[in-house]
């Protein structure tokens, strides 16, 4: 509601006295040795300072799975962009004309900006997966394909750019409001580069203004960037970037390039899967080892395939460091396995429904990991349901033939049909390691209060943890609060990421509001005489002889007299998870959540636009906790992949984006939007929240590839990357990458 009204504050619209604003001074080169470091004073705005690497109290870099990602450039640059001194000053124009003050004298290097160049550098991170014997499996195939696909940047395009506010309170208190997905991380990397002590250090988020995975490592440079020029100046200290600025220096999407070559029997089941898989890493590693081991656990798609051999890298290149984007590396693999499984059905003149069906994972069977699929495998329900409602299957058929028929400037139509899955919570032993607490606690006016590190970023969180709370605990919505994740208050129930939210946090917290309620409905028992057998529902407590009273008169009560007042509890992952983290082998998630998209489009036959007229989404993700929201996740997460089907690309040039402005990277709008139509399979999961598994990345997956196969459908080009653009099209249709007349 405050967002509508207005009252929600973001970072930028946060003011505190005394406060001053910082900028930033970037490297113009992708590589390059600093030679030397000036700042003339004389001709910055009055008191402007500035500083260097040679300011930081602690380590140089960012503390996420390591501290690789310099805080500011030392002698090093190692991409456009890259920060090399920080300025503050009284207003953001005199920040930015001190600037022009600090003079740096670069050597320039030779960078790595292609594929090929940075073969030629040590990787950032290897891994690879081993299942059955793929060498004998592919001298018994009945033929062998084998095709290269590559995907390129995406950008997150949160509406709010990323934004910072940092100072030292009174009392030496390093506080941090800005906005962020992860306030943990950003707490962690303070401690680390200010060297400052936990308890000294508070992190909140301000209303945050969409996320997707980009404010998930990059709020921590930024907050240390800020926290830096606030412990050297004395003043609170805002950093807000504008667009451009935050486009052309912030993470996106790995880029990828990705090998596929597979062994297939004659009636096309998948025999051996053999995939190489490259990430573009950027300059430095940040959180690439874990989007490589979620490509790598995702690369086979939701298939049965006895022999399985996957080899990841994620290389290094002089570019800025690509990072979290919804879907964590599963958007790349699944383009690939999709377009793969087409290719197959193509050669072996099958529709693409079939070809799914015969190979889609059921339960009992396993993944290359070897883990064993259970019952909550619904890849086979999503795609027959999605049958049902589409009629997929005879009317790719149709339009098949309707292209082998059309004639000179018809209109071309295609539909496409894509299969995926997800892996929600972190990946092998992640939830274990951290087994994060959540807590609940009575108010003093005898409501619930909800306390987790879990951000609002505007997928619904602050609804959906009160909303279980509420509904565990037998209590209407008003009587549940949810704290605000500041650090010095909350738990740290672990970042908000991962689809990790609802049926991870969300499943600590539904434990931990029963127990309170059993707890204060204990301590009624026994201190107002209230009886035994006592029931809560809709906020009233009922007696056995039907004596009613408000719950919130007994929680202040309990609250008041000394009763229980909180619960902290942690999430319990499944006894049975056990993954190797060295062979990969075992079961990499608890759970996954399924999908099948079906998505239309028409192609213009002059310019070779597509557009989508309309998409089907059927879901299994365990038990919908919020309808609403739950859609809205599918049908937000359908358009932005649309958006990287056929739109969303950053062109580069020697290592520098060009097309950084709101004007020249196109998302998708409202007016892009086909018409959306999700179902849920109703399937609830024992392991969480109220059987809810998670929904936020899952959607992120599977639009593209169904994109991608409803224009070979209509045009019979055959496409190998993304995005599909009218140029691209144009080349592939030259190229004679095209299905033939057939
Ligand atoms: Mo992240 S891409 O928000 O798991």
């Amino acid at each position: 509601m405050d967002k509508v009204t207005g009252e929600a504050l973001y970072t930028d619209d946060l003011t505190l006295p005394g406060m001053i604003f910082g900028a930033t001074l970037r490297s113009p080169h992708p590589h390059a040795r600093i030679k030397r470091v000036r700042w003339k004073s004389a001709s910055a705005p009055d008191g402007a300072i500035c500083i260097t690497s040679g300011d930081i109290p602690g380590p140089n870099g960012v503390q996420l799975l390591d501290d690789s990602w310099p805080v500011l450039a030392d002698k090093i640059v190692h991409h456009i962009g890259e920060p090399v001194a920080l300025t503050a000053a009284a207003t953001r124009e005199a920040a930015q004309r001190a600037l022009q003050a600090i003079e740096i004298e670069y050597e320039p290097l030779p960078p790595a900006l292609s594929w090929e160049e940075a073969e030629q550098l040590e990787p950032l991170y290897t891994l690879s997966l081993n299942h059955g014997d793929i060498q004998q499996a592919f001298t018994q195939a009945d033929s062998i394909f084998e095709e290269e696909y590559r995907t390129g940047h995406q950008e997150q395009l949160y509406i709010e750019c990323q934004g910072m506010i940092a100072w030292f309170d009174d009392d030496g208190m390093l506080k941090i409001i800005g906005s962020m997905q992860c306030p943990y991380y950003v707490q962690k990397a303070l401690m680390h580069t200010l060297q400052i002590p936990e308890d000294k250090i508070s992190v909140k988020p301000a209303a945050v203004g969409g996320a997707f995975g980009g404010k998930e490592d990059f709020p921590s440079l930024l907050a240390i960037h800020a926290a830096l020029l606030a412990r050297h100046s004395g003043h609170p200290v805002k950093m807000v970037y504008d667009r451009h600025e935050d486009l052309m220096v912030t993470p996106k999407r790995h880029p990828s390039r990705i090998r596929h070559r597979t062994g297939v029997s004659k009636e096309g089941r998948l025999l051996a899967m053999e995939i190489k898989i490259d990430l573009d890493g950027g300059a430095f590693q940040t959180l690439s080892p874990v989007v490589l081991s979620r490509a790598v656990l995702h690369a086979t798609g939701p298939y049965r395939c006895p022999n399985v051999q996957i080899f990841g890298r994620v290389l290094r290149t002089h570019t800025v460091p690509n990072a979290a984007f919804r879907g964590f590396g599963a958007p790349q693999v699944h383009f690939a396995v999709e377009r793969m499984i087409d290719h197959v059905a193509r050669a072996l003149k099958m529709n693409p429904f079939d070809i799914r069906k015969i190979n889609v994972v059921h339960p009992e069977d396993r993944l290359a990991t070897g883990q064993v699929l259970d019952e909550s495998t619904s890849a086979h329900l999503v795609l027959e349901e999605v049958e049902k409602i589409t009629k997929f299957r005879r009317r790719w058929r149709s339009m098949e033939r309707a292209r082998a028929r059309r004639q000179g400037d018809e209109p071309m139509r295609g539909i496409g049909l894509s299969l995926s899955f997800h892996g929600a919570g972190f990946t092998g032993l992640g939830e274990h390691r951290m087994r994060s607490p959540a807590t609940v606690r009575l108010t003093a006016d005898g409501r619930m209060e909800v306390l987790t590190a879990q951000t609002e970023m505007g997928q619904g969180c602050s609804t959906i943890l009160p909303q279980i709370a509420a509904a565990a605990a037998g209590l209407r919505l008003e009587d549940v609060i949810a704290h605000e994740p500041d650090t010095a208050v909350v738990p740290d129930s672990g970042p908000t990421v991962a689809s990790r939210t609802t049926m991870i946090v969300g499943g600590t917290v539904e434990r931990a509001a029963r127990e309170l309620r059993d707890r204060v409905i204990h301590w009624a028992q026994e201190h107002l005489g209230t009886g035994p057998d006592l029931e809560i529902r809709d906020s009233e407590v009922r007696g056995p002889k039907g004596s009613v009273s408000p719950f919130r008169d007994i929680g202040r009560a309990c609250y008041e007299q000394g009763g229980p007042r909180e619960v902290t509890l942690h999430h319990e992952p499944p006894a049975w998870q056990e993954f190797d983290e060295s062979t990969y082998r075992g079961v990499a998630y608890a759970t996954y959540g399924w999908a099948a998209h079906v998505i239309e489009v028409d192609i213009d036959p002059d310019t070779l636009e597509p557009r989508p007229l309309k998409a089907t989404g059927v879901a299994e993700v365990g038990r919908v906790i919020h309808p609403t929201m739950c859609k809205g996740q599918f049908e937000g997460g359908t358009l932005q992949a649309i958006g990287y089907a056929l739109t969303e690309e950053m062109k580069m040039k020697q290592g520098k984006y060009l097309n950084d402005r709101l004007t020249t990277y196109i998302i998708p709008t409202m007016k892009d939007s086909p018409k959306m139509e999700v179902t849920f399979l109703d399937r609830p999961w024992q392991g969480g929240a109220f059987g809810a598994k998670g929904i936020g990345e899952l959607p992120m997956n599977g639009a593209a590839p169904a994109v991608i196969q409803a224009i070979e459908n209509a045009t019979g080009i055959i496409p190998v990357a993304l995005p599909a653009t009218p140029e691209r099209l144009y080349r592939w249709m030259m190229e004679g990458r095209t299905t033939g007349e057939d």
